[in-house]
Formats: structure tokens, sequence, C-alpha cells
């Protein structure tokens, strides 16, 4: 038997549900891990909610990592005892798991569970916002929405490690700090000031080539004040509401822009995939490049209090839960 937080109808943190459940033997194609260490994401709120619908019931999760404790028929290139990691598909927040062996990676040695559990969903995102959705080039510029947050302080550290200017955007003068910290040019308190305002001065009125958005319905609209002519808005999340999309004829208005709304299951599509942003990523932290901020840690039990302390903005950088 295993822990796990089940969700069985959408709603609130209280429909996470510690059950205890029969995780059973690795079908075909599928692994059995005992994680190590979980990775706590945005997506898994979304998820909870209903925002974004996933068949009820399901176990909450989507990153974490550990040691595979046994493998199904047909599987090559695993075997019981490596140390992987994963993100995707839901079932993290468990101290056991059954995993499709295509969607784990190998942990190099110099990657400890933790750090690989805080960093591969929010890191292989970035990863892909960075060089896939935009070949990021020195000496662009660009701005990052809640550049203190998991995803945001390594977008942040990975564009200064190409050479772009970054601005930051976050809701507290302590997490400028940390932003500031990361490698930002420049750290809005996007709560206090004006980002729009901000990011003008700071490009001498030209815009930027690039926003990265998680933050959704608050920041959509102003950051297309943030672009110059034909720019890019990548809204890759909602964590202040949904963007509905306004009228076509904005973007015409603000300045031919461009508009996508990318997510990692568009983007990772194969083993291969993955396999080439884990190597990415784990290549930059270990180069020190990148480093994982964990700036919380909780026992899996506490998963509730770990999502509500995510929706009420109370966390920088990454949370793990530990089984
Ligand atoms: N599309 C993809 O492939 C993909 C993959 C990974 C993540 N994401 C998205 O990226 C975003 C960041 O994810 P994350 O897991 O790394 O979370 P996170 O950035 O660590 O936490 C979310 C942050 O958003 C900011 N925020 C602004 N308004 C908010 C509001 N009304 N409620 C809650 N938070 C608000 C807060 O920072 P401040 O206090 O500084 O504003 C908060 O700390 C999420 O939208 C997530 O869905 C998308």
């Amino acid at each position: 038997m295993s822990r796990a937080f089940v969700v069985r109808e959408y709603g609130g943190p209280e429909q996470l549900k510690l059950e205890n459940v029969e995780v059973g033997a690795p079908g075909p194609g599928q692994l059995k891990l005992r994680n190590k260490a979980i990775g706590l994401n945005f997506v898994d709120v979304y998820q909870r909610t209903g925002l974004y619908k996933t068949p009820l019931p399901f176990t909450a999760g989507n990153e974490g990592a550990g040691e595979v404790i046994a493998v199904g028929p047909d599987v090559t290139g695993f075997q019981v005892g490596d140390r992987v990691a994963y993100q995707g598909p839901v079932g993290a927040y468990a101290d056991e798991r059954l995993l499709p062996a295509d969607k784990a990676v190998h942990l190099p040695e110099g990657i400890s569970y933790e750090v690989a559990a805080a960093a591969l969903l929010k890191g292989a995102t970035a990863f892909y916002l960075l060089h896939w959705t935009h070949e990021l080039k020195a000496g662009e510029t660009i701005l990052v929405h809640a550049a203190a947050g998991g995803t945001g302080q390594i977008l942040v550290q990975w564009a200064k490690a190409i050479g772009a200017r970054v601005i930051g955007t976050a809701g507290s003068d302590e997490k400028c700090e940390i932003v500031r910290q990361c490698g930002a040019d420049l750290a809005i308190n996007y709560k206090t000031g004006d980002f729009v305002a901000g990011v003008k001065e700071f490009t001498g009125g030209k815009g930027v080539d690039v926003v990265y958005d998680g933050v959704g319905q608050a920041t959509f609209e102003p950051s297309l004040d943030c672009l110059r002519p034909r720019g890019l808005m990548v809204s890759f999340g909602n964590a202040s509401g949904p963007v509905s999309m306004p009228r076509l004829g904005i973007l015409a208005d603000k300045g031919s822009l461009y508009v996508t709304r990318p997510t990692g299951a568009g983007y990772f599509r194969t083993a291969e995939d993955i396999r080439t942003a884990a190597d990415a990523l784990f290549n930059m932290i270990e180069l020190g490049r990148i480093k994982v901020a964990i700036d919380q840690t909780r026992p899996l039990a506490e998963a509730v209090a770990a999502q509500q302390a995510l929706e009420a903005r109370a966390t920088t950088g990454s949370t793990l839960l530990l089984p």
C-alpha cells in the first residue's frame, strides 16, 4: 500500500484526500517508483480546481524523483535501483507510483533527488520557452513575470546565461531582491509599482522582445504594452486566473504583435523531447549556471498546506514534498 493524495471532486484544497492505495505491479511499458522527493507546481492547483480538466479520480502531482523498484514487461533502458525523475503524468503526490517509462529520465550522479524533483518540470519548461517557443539570443530583452517563483527563477537565470537582458516582476520587495540575485538587470515590484512604465523606462521606450507571463489575467493586457513592434507575448500560465483573449485587433493596435499559449504537453511529445530538455537542464545545474532554490520543504502529508501557500503567493522558488 502507498499513501496518495487523491482528488475525487474538483474544488478547494480540501479536495486533496490522503488515502492508502494499492499501486500494484507495473504493466507493459511502465516503471514502479518509490518517490524520494516530489515537486509542487501551480498546475497541481489548476488540476485540483478543475480549471485544467483531469479525469476523476486522480492522484495529484506532476513532478518527482525516485528509485525504480520494479520494471514492467517490454521496458528497455531501465532497471531496478535506477535513479530517475519525471514531469507528468499526474500521480506524483504518493509514496510509490507507476510511471510510463517514456516519461522517466535518468539522473546524472551530480543531481540529487531533491534538486531533480524541484527543477525538472519548471526547468524543462524554461528550456522549451527559451529555445523552442522563441530561440532567445544574446542581447535580446525579455520581461519575466512572477520571476521569484519556481519557474521564474530558473527562467531568469537561464536567460541571463544565454546573454539576454532580463526584467523580472515580483509581488514584494523581498521577492524583487531574489529576482536580482538570480541575475535580473531590473526587478519591479508589480504590487506597488507600474511595470509598464518601468519597462518603457528601462528600454528607452522601445519595449522588450518577448514577455514570459505565467500570471495570466492580471498581467496579460498591460504586458502587450511592454512589447516592441512585432514582439512576442508568451502566455504560459494563469496563476491570477485564465486569460480571455481580447478582440484580435488589439494585436494590430499595439504593434503587429504575436501571441502564443504554449503547454508542456504540446512541446514534450516524445521521450526524446523530454530527454533533450532534461539533459540541457541538468547540464546547466551541474555547471552552476542555474541554482535551484528549494525554499520550502514539507512532509508529503502537508500537501494541502503546501498548495494553500502556493495559491496565497506565500512561496518563492520551489516547494518539495518529502514522502
Ligand atoms: N505552460 C507550461 O508549460 C507551464 C509549465 C510550468 C509552469 N507554468 C505556469 O507558470 C506559472 C508559475 O508556475 P510555478 O509552479 O513556478 O509557480 P510559482 O511561480 O512558484 O508561483 C506562482 C506565483 O505567481 C504569482 N502570482 C501573481 N498573481 C497571483 C495570484 N493571483 N495568485 C497566485 N499567484 C500569483 C506569485 O508571485 P508574486 O507574488 O511574485 O506575484 C506566485 O508566487 C504558473 O502559471 C504555471 O501554471 C506553465
